[in-house]
């Protein structure tokens, strides 16, 4: 594909569906429409993603959302030149239905199909808000995935790092909901702990005593429930200040976590001595003020540009799907009808694979 050109972008790996249409120019592009259809509130009474909730939500709304992102793009399907829709990782039911939804389309309109992988999409997002240059660094942490990846292409990544159990936005959920408060649980956690002392409670900081760039949330989420149950037993139940405090410091360890760990592949990735060195955050938990003004300070101490997408663009969304496949198709890639489903597929086919699997998904 050469020239400008126009793709539509399905989104339903997780719990958001969602639609984009581009008009690309090589890496250059511009945001034409970007839906996202939210299911929070379906899955607000069972404190997390509930797969076959997601997937039959997914089903009932995609083609409504598509076709909100075309009228609001004012194109019609006839003035594409691709689709592009995630093809995994994810929960596979929600994954299904967007394969599904491309596959029927292209099939009708004969418009060429791209598969896209998710985590390249949020992989790729600096490029498609900022421009920035290969190779950088991203630190992608959301509700569902967690990786330090050196990004040096748009199918070229390494990762340097990852989770071993639960990211930091299932910690962050996870720890709302033992704390009482509602879901998401990262907004909640953030805003409570304004109101406390985030020094009162010591927490620890799992894995930050080994040497690497693999991480662990875990083991931080049972320490808030350690320290909930003792507060219950003191004082008979769990006072609000003390609920601030220990959000305080559930939000600074993850803080700690995420920012040394970025410092050990920072000095990995400068090694290589970039021409642009520039650092990136993605992911839903780039929301997070503390961890942003962390990484910014990091970037800064080592003289290099920071870069954070806006928050509608580091959450789930099909603007990026569509970008990640607008790159694969001016590349010459496209997918046949056979296009698979995959519920794990990581981004760095050369790194061992990590251990465990979220309760939004195996582990990519
Ligand atoms: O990227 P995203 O929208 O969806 C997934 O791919 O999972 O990320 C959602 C996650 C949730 O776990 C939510 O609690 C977390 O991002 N999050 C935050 C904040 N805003 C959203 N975590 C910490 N601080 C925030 N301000
Ligand atoms: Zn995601």
């Amino acid at each position: 594909m050469t020239g400008t050109f126009h793709i539509l972008g399905i989104e339903s790996s997780c719990d958001d569906t969602a639609a984009a249409v581009l008009r690309v120019d090589r890496s250059k592009a511009q945001i034409l429409s970007n839906v996202v259809y939210g299911q929070s509130e379906l899955h607000a009474r069972f404190g997390g993603v509930v797969p076959e909730i997601a997937a039959r939500a997914h089903a009932e709304k995609i083609d409504l959302c598509i076709e909100d992102a075309l009228s609001q793009s004012g194109l019609a399907l006839e003035d594409l030149d691709g689709i592009a829709v995630t093809a995994g990782p994810g929960l596979i039911g929600g994954v299904l239905a967007g394969v599904m939804c491309a596959k029927g389309l292209s099939a009708a309109t004969g418009l060429p199909l791209i598969g896209v992988n998710h985590l390249a999409g949020h992989a790729l997002t600096p490029r498609l808000t900022d421009d920035v240059t290969y190779p950088y660094l991203l630190l992608l942490v959301s509700g569902g995935h967690c990786q330090i990846l050196i990004v040096r292409g748009d199918e070229d990544f390494t990762r340097l790092g990852g989770t071993i159990d639960d990211s930091p936005g299932e910690a962050f959920d996870k720890t709302a909901k033992l704390l009482g408060m509602s879901q998401p649980g990262g907004p909640a956690v953030e805003a409570e702990a304004r109101n406390g002392d985030q020094r009162a409670i010591a927490l620890p900081r799992p894995l930050l005593d080994r040497p690497g760039c693999d991480m662990s949330f875990s083991g931080l989420k049972t320490a808030v429930l350690r320290q909930r149950d003792a507060a219950v037993a003191r004082d008979g139940g769990l006072k609000r200040s003390v609920r601030a405090d220990l959000c305080g410091a559930f939000q600074l360890a993850v803080r700690d976590i995420l920012v040394e760990k970025t410092r050990r592949a920072l000095d990995i990735y400068l090694a290589e001595r970039p021409k642009t060195p520039t650092l990136a955050v993605a992911g839903g938990v780039a929301a997070n003020g503390m961890l942003r003004a962390g990484l910014e300070k990091l970037a800064r101490q080592q003289g290099m540009a920071f870069v954070a997408p806006p928050l509608a663009l580091c959450t789930d969304n099909a603007a990026m799907i569509a970008y990640a496949g607008a790159q694969r198709l001016i590349a010459g890639a496209q997918d046949g009808l056979d296009l698979a489903a995959r519920p794990r597929w990581p981004l760095d086919q050369k790194a061992p694979a990590m251990l465990g699997a979220g309760k939004r998904g195996a582990k990519a």
